[in-house]
This record gives structure tokens, C-alpha cells and sequence, in this order.
């Protein structure tokens, strides 16, 4: 087993840090503060192909595989969470899209999504009442003449404002045997959509930089061929999108548990109490001791489930969900000990740690909470 990252993972993550160091990390604490992410930079990150970094070449993508982009995702979390979470979707949805796309479908939409001429992609699954249970939804999608007429509403969709294209998923067969997972379909749907209406921003605690808002689908006309993959196999495909997505929002979590472990110890060397550094003091040395550790186990977690996603040899849903429960948790312990180290000055504003603290805690709740992830974990081993 080889734990070096080879040269062009080491590339692209690298290009990560340089980007994160010069124009996120110094920009963070204002993205959070204004209640966004300027354009511009979504358009910079895809020219640097973060934008599709397991994308094929020829649709625009960066074409460097799974575990690159676990590296790049934590380097870019690391500088700013918002853009990683923005760039995480984005990436989830050109995969899905290349994965069960039609030739149509993805030259129609990837190597927009890549090139940056959309500015990000989202992903409509989750509605007021169907979260961890998306099996549940509510949301219909109709065969009419002129296409599928979608009707419903959707929560919590990232970039749902301003993405260029959105992946949506809607009941297709309402008969009763085919409740549930059954009967679920994947429809594409391109922002601007006549009846696809954008609801008030979410005033979130965290990832304050990236735009959260619910969508509502009023008669909703889109081609009959929007439809992605098979009709009624769409929650299979949400499962697949999501095993691939939880190994982004586990990096996301350790880049973020790594800036505020790294504010820590710079802080820790400088803060002088009782007439020392409390770097000396055991009491913040075992603090930063703990978080060291439980984020390189993370880190090897996240990059172990990229490593078989790119191997494409088995499902890797179990190693992604250990990865995602693992990171999140661990990046959050991280992020809270960071701000102990801080005392009160962790506590306001001025530190960058306070906002690391509210960015991170969302990566135990999105994408699946911990415990959906345990309920993942636990099914794999008693199937
Ligand atoms: N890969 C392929 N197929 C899968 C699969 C996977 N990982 N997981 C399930 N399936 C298939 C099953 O095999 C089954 O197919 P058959 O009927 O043909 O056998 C079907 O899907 C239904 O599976 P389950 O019976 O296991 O489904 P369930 O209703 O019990 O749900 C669950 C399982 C894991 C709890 C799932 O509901 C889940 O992941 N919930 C969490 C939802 C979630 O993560 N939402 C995130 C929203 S998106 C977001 O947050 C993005 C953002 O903006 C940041």
C-alpha cells in the first residue's frame, strides 16, 4: 500500500494550497461576513480544473481522480469552506452527470460546469419534509406531450440560486407497490427554468459565504430528455452520487479541522500566561496532540475510500460513510479544542476560529448526518 500521492495528485494539490493561501485564506472572514463568494473566483477555481477534478479531459475536467480530489477539497476547505462547499457540489453533479449522462446530456452540460461558464451545479434532493428520508419526497415529475411537468418543493439546495444546471429528483410512479426508493427519477434542470422559483436565502450559523435557499417547482416544463439514467432508477443514483460526495465533505471537514488546529498552535506559541507561551503548558499540548491525530485518521480514511473509488473494483459506501462520520467529528472536536486554546479571544469574530467552528458543524448534518452514516456502516456489516 502506497500513501505517497503520486505526481499529478500532488500537482493539483498543490495548486489547491496556492490558490487557497493567495486568494481564500486572506478573504475567508469577508465571504462569511458579505454573504458571498464573488464569481470571479468560481470562474478561477474551474480554470484551474478544480471545478471538475475527476472529470474527463475531453468534457473540460482535470481527469486526476478521486483521491486528487480529496487533496484539492482539503486544501480549498482549508482556505475558505464556503468555495469547498460550493466546488463539492459542483464536482458531485459533473460526476453524476458523466456517469449516467447521455452523450447529449453531458456534452450539453459538463464541460460548462468545468469551464466555469456555469458558475456551479446543484443538487435537489432533499425537501421540507424528506431529509435524512429521501425516500419520502413528495416532489412529482409527470409525462406530459411537451415533456416532464415537475411539481414540489426542495430544501437546503446549494448554489440552488445561481447554479447553471441543478440535478432534481422526482416521483415518476405513484402507484402504492412502488412507494419509497422505488419509483424515483433524475431530471436535469437548467437554472432560469419557467416555474422553477428560487426561495429566500437560509440565514445559516455556518458556511455563511455559500448560498443555501429552498426551491419550489410550480408547473415546471422540462424536455423529455432531462431525464438522466432510467426512469424510476433515480434513487440508486443519489446513493451513488452521495457515496462519491461523502468523501468530499469528509475532506472539506478535515481542511477546515487542520485551519483552526493550525490558528491553535500559532496562537498557543504567542499567548503568554503566568509569564510563559501556554504552548508549554501539558494541558494545550495534549489538545493539540488530539486533534493531530484524530485528523491524519481522518485524512487516511478519506483518502483510503477515494483510493477504491478510483479503483472502481467494489462500492465503497461503507469507507466513504466511515470517512464522512470519522472526519466531521472529528474536525468539529478539532475546531472546538482550537477555540478553547483561544479562550476568549476564540470566542469573537476577530479569530479565524470561531468561524471555522460554525463552518464545520454543518459536515456532521449535510450530505447525511452522522447518524445516517452509522445506519450505513451498521447495514454493511449486518447485510
Ligand atoms: N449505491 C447503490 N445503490 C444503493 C445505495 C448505494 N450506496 N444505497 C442504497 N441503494 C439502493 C438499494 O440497493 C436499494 O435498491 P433495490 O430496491 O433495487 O434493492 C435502494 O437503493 C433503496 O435502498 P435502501 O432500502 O437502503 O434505502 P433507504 O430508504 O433505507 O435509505 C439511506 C438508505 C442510506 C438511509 C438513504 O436514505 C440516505 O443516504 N439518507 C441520507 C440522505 C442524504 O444524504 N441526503 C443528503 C442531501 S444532499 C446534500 O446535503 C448536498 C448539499 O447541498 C451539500
Amino acid at each position: 500500500m502506497d500513501f505517497e500521492p503520486n505526481e499529478t495528485q500532488q500537482l493539483i494539490a498543490r495548486s489547491a494550497r496556492d490558490f487557497a493561501e493567495r486568494n481564500l485564506r486572506p478573504m475567508a472572514a469577508q465571504f462569511d461576513e458579505q454573504g458571498f463568494i464573488p464569481p470571479e473566483l468560481l470562474g478561477e477555481l474551474a480554470a484551474l480544473g478544480l471545478m471538475g477534478v475527476n472529470i474527463p479531459a475531453d468534457l473540460g475536467g482535470a481527469e486526476a481522480g478521486a483521491v486528487s480530489y480529496s487533496l484539492a477539497m482539503m486544501e480549498i476547505a482549508r482556505g475558505c469552506a464556503s468555495t469547498a462547499v460550493t466546488m463539492a457540489v459542483t464536482n458531485m453533479v459533473g460526476e453524476v452527470i458523466v456517469k449516467f449522462g447521455t452523450p447529449e446530456q453531458r456534452q450539453r452540460h459538463v464541460s460548462k460546469l468545468t469551464s466555469g461558464e456555469y458558475l456551479a451545479g446543484a443538487f435537489a434532493l432533499s425537501e421540507p419534509g424528506a431529509g435524512s428520508d429521501p425516500a419520502g419526497m413528495t416532489t412529482r415529475a409527470e409525462r406530459t406531450d411537451d415533456g416532464w411537468l415537475i411539481n414540489g418543493e426542495k430544501q437546503w439546495i446549494t448554489s440552488g440560486g445561481w447554479a447553471g444546471v441543478m440535478v432534481v429528483w422526482a416521483r415518476t410512479d405513484t402507484a402504492a407497490e412502488r412507494r419509497g426508493a422505488k419509483g424515483i427519477s433524475c431530471f436535469l434542470v437548467e437554472g432560469g427554468t419557467p416555474g422553477l422559483k428560487v426561495g429566500k436565502k437560509e440565514d445559516k450559523m455556518g458556511l455563511r459565504g455559500s448560498e443555501t435557499v429552498p426551491l419550489s417547482f410550480e408547473d415546471c416544463l422540462v424536455p423529455h430528455d432531462a431525464l438522466l439514467g432510467e426512469l424510476n432508477s433515480g434513487f440508486r443514483i443519489a446513493m451513488m452520487a452521495l457515496d462519491g460526495g461523502r468523501i468530499g465533505i469528509a475532506s472539506q471537514a478535515i481542511g477546515v479541522g487542520r485551519a483552526a488546529l493550525e490558528a491553535a498552535i500559532d496562537y498557543a506559541k504567542q499567548r503568554k500566561q503566568f509569564g510563559r507561551p501556554i504552548s508549554e503548558y501539558q494541558a494545550i499540548q495534549w489538545m493539540i496532540a488530539d486533534s493531530d491525530t484524530e485528523l491524519t485518521a481522518a485524512r487516511w480514511l478519506a483518502l483510503r475510500a477515494a483510493t477504491l473509488k478510483e479503483a472502481g473494483e467494489r462500492p465503497f459506501s461503507r469507507e466513504a460513510a466511515m470517512a464522512k462520520l470519522f472526519a466531521s467529528e472529528a474536525a468539529w472536536r478539532a475546531c472546538d479544542s482550537a477555540l478553547q486554546v483561544h479562550g476568549g479571544y476564540g470566542y469573537v469574530r476577530e479569530f479565524a476560529v470561531e468561524r471555522h467552528l460554525r463552518d464545520v458543524r454543518v459536515t456532521r448534518i449535510y450530505e447525511g448526518t452522522s447518524e445516517i452514516q452509522r445506519m450505513v456502516i451498521a447495514r454493511a456489516n449486518l447485510r
